[in-house]
C-alpha cells in the first residue's frame, strides 16, 4: 500500500533544479500536458513529474487549427487550475505566441505573470539562437526556463506547415545550434519536437541539460505527450503518438447510455431521487 500522502507529495516536489541530476543518473523524465484541475490531480497522483500547460490548449481545448490565437490571459487561467491540482509535479506555463517575441521586457513581464498569477514554477518558450538573450533575461528574473527547438508550432507559417525539422546537414546544424544556445542561455531543459531520432540522440549526448522529446525518438532524457493524444480524446493524432487509452469512446458510450435512459424515463430511478 502506498504511504504517499498529499503533504508528503508536496515535500517531494519536483524542481527545475533537480532535473539535471536525473539526467546524470540516467533516470527518464515524464511530462504530460494538462489544462485543468481534475487532470492535473490525476496525473500528479500517477507520479507524472512535469505538467506543461501547453499552448496546445489552442488546438485541443479551443478547437483552433494552430496555437497562434492563444493569449496570455488564457494560459494564466489554465495554469492556475493546473497549479491547484499539482502537489508534486513541476508546473510549467507555456508562453503563447506574441508574449515574448516583441521585446525582452515584454517577455520578462509575461513570464512573471505566469508565475505570479498562474502559479507556474517555470515557463517554456519556443526558439533557439534567436531567443537566447530572451531566455537569459527571464532566467535573470529568477524564473526557470524550458526551451523548445526543432518543430516549433508557433513558427508554422515560416516552416510551411507542421513539418519534421533537422533533416539534411543545414537542418541538423540548426537544431544542434539552437539546443546549445538554449542551454548556454541558462535553460534548465529543452523540448526537442519533430526531429529524427538519431539527431535527438546526438543532441541529448551533447547537452548537460535534459532533453524532453515529442516525436524525437527514445534517446531523449524524457518524453512529453499532449494528454488528449495519450488518452484518445482526439479524432486524429500524429504517427509518433501512442494512444494509451480510448477515453473518447468511453465518454461517447456514457453520453449515449445517459441519453437513452433519459428518453425512456429510466433515469433518474428511485435510487437516484430524494424521498
Ligand atoms: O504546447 C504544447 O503542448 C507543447 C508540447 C507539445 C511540448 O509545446
Amino acid at each position: 500500500m502506498s504511504t504517499v500522502t498529499a503533504s508528503s507529495r508536496k515535500e517531494h516536489r519536483i524542481t527545475a533544479r533537480s532535473l539535471a541530476a536525473r539526467k546524470r543518473r540516467g533516470e527518464p523524465i515524464t511530462m504530460l500536458t494538462a489544462y485543468d484541475f481534475t487532470f492535473a490531480r490525476i496525473f500528479d497522483q500517477a507520479e507524472i513529474e512535469l505538467l506543461l500547460v501547453g499552448d496546445s490548449l489552442g488546438n485541443v481545448v479551443q478547437g483552433a487549427d494552430t496555437t497562434l490565437p492563444v493569449t496570455m490571459d488564457e494560459v494564466i487561467y489554465h495554469t492556475r487550475m493546473v497549479a491547484r491540482g499539482a502537489q508534486r509535479a513541476l508546473v510549467i506555463g507555456d508562453m503563447p505566441f506574441g508574449s515574448y517575441q516583441i521585446s525582452e521586457e515584454d517577455a520578462v513581464k509575461n513570464a512573471i505573470r505566469l508565475v505570479k498569477e498562474g502559479g507556474a514554477a517555470a515557463v517554456k518558450l519556443e526558439g533557439g539562437t534567436k531567443m537566447a538573450s530572451t531566455i537569459e533575461r527571464i532566467v535573470c528574473a529568477e524564473i526557470p526556463v524550458m526551451g523548445h527547438v526543432g518543430l516549433t508550432p508557433q513558427a508554422v507559417h515560416r516552416m510551411g506547415g507542421f513539418r519534421v525539422q533537422g533533416r539534411g546537414e543545414a537542418g541538423r546544424t540548426q537544431v544542434r545550434d539552437d539546443a546549445l544556445a538554449v542551454q548556454e542561455a541558462g535553460a534548465f531543459a529543452v523540448v526537442l519536437e519533430g526531429i529524427p531520432a538519431e539527431l535527438a540522440k546526438e543532441v541529448t549526448a551533447e547537452l548537460a541539460i535534459p532533453t524532453i522529446g515529442i516525436g524525437a525518438g527514445v534517446h531523449c532524457d524524457g518524453q512529453v505527450l499532449v494528454m488528449h493524444d495519450l488518452l484518445g480524446l482526439n479524432d486524429w493524432a500524429p504517427s509518433f503518438v501512442k494512444q494509451y487509452a480510448n477515453i473518447g469512446a468511453e465518454v461517447s458510450k456514457a453520453a449515449r447510455a445517459y441519453a437513452d435512459e433519459v428518453k425512456h424515463r429510466k433515469f433518474p430511478d428511485e435510487q437516484h431521487s430524494y424521498k
